[in-house]
């Protein structure tokens, strides 16, 4: 097994997280992964994550790390505005490349990425990091080995703390130039590809969004979604100033039976009932089983420390994303998250928008 020699772009909230992520990957044995370079304009905050990382090499300008010899895979954390230029560099410098969602600021410029990363042969990866939650996970296998039946009505409630005057998050979030929208691009994509994950292909969208709190980025959004097939999903996000834990609430109605699975707060569960029997609680040790085997492991074969590393709850959910990841460029398959799936997500935030904007239905066939 070769190493893998990452270069990182942007070392701020979320590149710190991969950087403790990559380096938990390491020093389990779950990965032979090697930080070779990052890079970031803030001068401090990238040499206090070199130190903390022990990165060797540190640089200023990301076409410098994307040329760089010692690279082999490059992770593109930087605000969104930033990532169509460092992808386009990455995929000139033909190296496979991870990058955060949302992956632009608007559907056509995500689809050019995709375009991008295609034509230079380079394997692309997203941060759609919901993809690698168990009780996403256990969810889908429940869907899978039961009679649920046909798929009715999904719900989605997400809350979270306005993350532009909070002190852990950054100003850049309230800049529209910047994050491309509020609460519905910069974080309920996530909600988006769950949906469309679950329910299948979204055909239509009829949405409104509110500015609240006066910013130039909406802070509510709710969204009716239509899925082929005719099930129906709605969508509710907004971004608060009450001092209580991000929450997503995830209530799926099929035929003969639901799912509820709450997440983000300090209480995770999920909650299930199917026709003819009672409901049943899944605790967080079983749901794992699910994340263990979506990765191709299994717990007996492991250390505690890398179980603990690829399952345990908040930043080490990005760990199970970076191994799914990079085991992909390894073994030369198809990322999962792709840019693709990335994009399917920005058609949709993009029709919303549009909805929005118009106050009527729009179709996405
Ligand atoms: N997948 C997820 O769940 C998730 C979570 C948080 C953030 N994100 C996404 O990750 C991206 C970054 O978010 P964040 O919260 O880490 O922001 P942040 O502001 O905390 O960090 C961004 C870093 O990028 C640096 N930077 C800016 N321009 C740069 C440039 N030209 N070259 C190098 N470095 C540059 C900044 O100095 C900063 O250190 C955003 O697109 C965001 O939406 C995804």
């Amino acid at each position: 097994m070769s190493t893998s020699r990452i270069g990182l772009i942007g070392t701020g909230n979320i590149g710190r997280t991969h950087l403790t992520s990559l380096a938990s990957l390491r020093h389990s044995g779950l990965l032979d992964v090697d930080i070779s370079a990052i890079c970031d304009i803030d001068e401090d905050a990238m040499q206090q994550a070199a130190e903390l990382f022990d990165v060797p090499v540190t640089y200023k300008d990301f076409k410098d790390l994307v040329v760089d010899e010692t690279v082999d895979i490059v992770y593109i954390c930087a605000p969104t505005n930033k990532h169509g230029s460092m992808v386009k560099a990455a995929a000139k410098a033909k190296k496979p490349l991870f990058c955060e969602k949302p992956l632009a600021r608007s559907w056509p410029q995500a689809s050019e990425l995709m375009g991008v990363t295609k034509d230079a042969g380079v394997s692309s990866g997203v941060g759609l990091v919901l993809r690698y939650d168990q009780f996403l996970l256990h969810a889908k296998k429940l869907i899978e080995t039961n009679d649920f039946g046909q798929p009715m009505l999904a719900h989605i409630r997400d809350d979270q703390r306005f993350p532009v005057d909070h002190v852990q998050y950054s100003k850049w979030r309230g800049d529209r130039s910047i994050a491309g929208g509020g609460t519905l691009i910069e974080h309920s994509i996530h909600d988006i590809d769950v949906l469309g994950w679950f329910f299948g292909t979204i055909e239509s969208v009829y949405a409104r969004i509110n500015y609240f709190a006066g910013k130039k980025v909406e802070d509510q959004a709710s969204l009716v979604l239509t899925h082929e097939g005719g099930a129906v999903s709605t969508l509710d996000s907004i971004w608060h100033c009450v001092e209580r834990p991000n929450e997503r609430m995830i209530e799926l109605f099929f035929e003969k039976g639901f799912i509820s699975i709450r997440l983000e707060s300090d209480k995770r569960v999920l909650d299930y009932q199917l026709q003819g029997a009672g409901p049943v609680r899944v605790w967080e040790e079983t749901a794992n089983l699910a994340l263990l085997e979506t990765l191709g492991v299994h717990s007996k074969n492991l250390s505690l420390e890398s179980v603990e590393t690829l399952t345990s709850v908040g930043a080490e959910r990005y760990a199970a994303l970076s191994y799914a990841f990079l085991k992909s460029i390894q073994s030369g398959t198809e990322p999962f998250p792709s840019f693709r799936d990335a994009v399917t997500a920005h058609k949709v935030v993009d029709a919303a928008y549009d909805s929005a904007s118009k106050n009527q239905c729009v179709d996405l066939l």
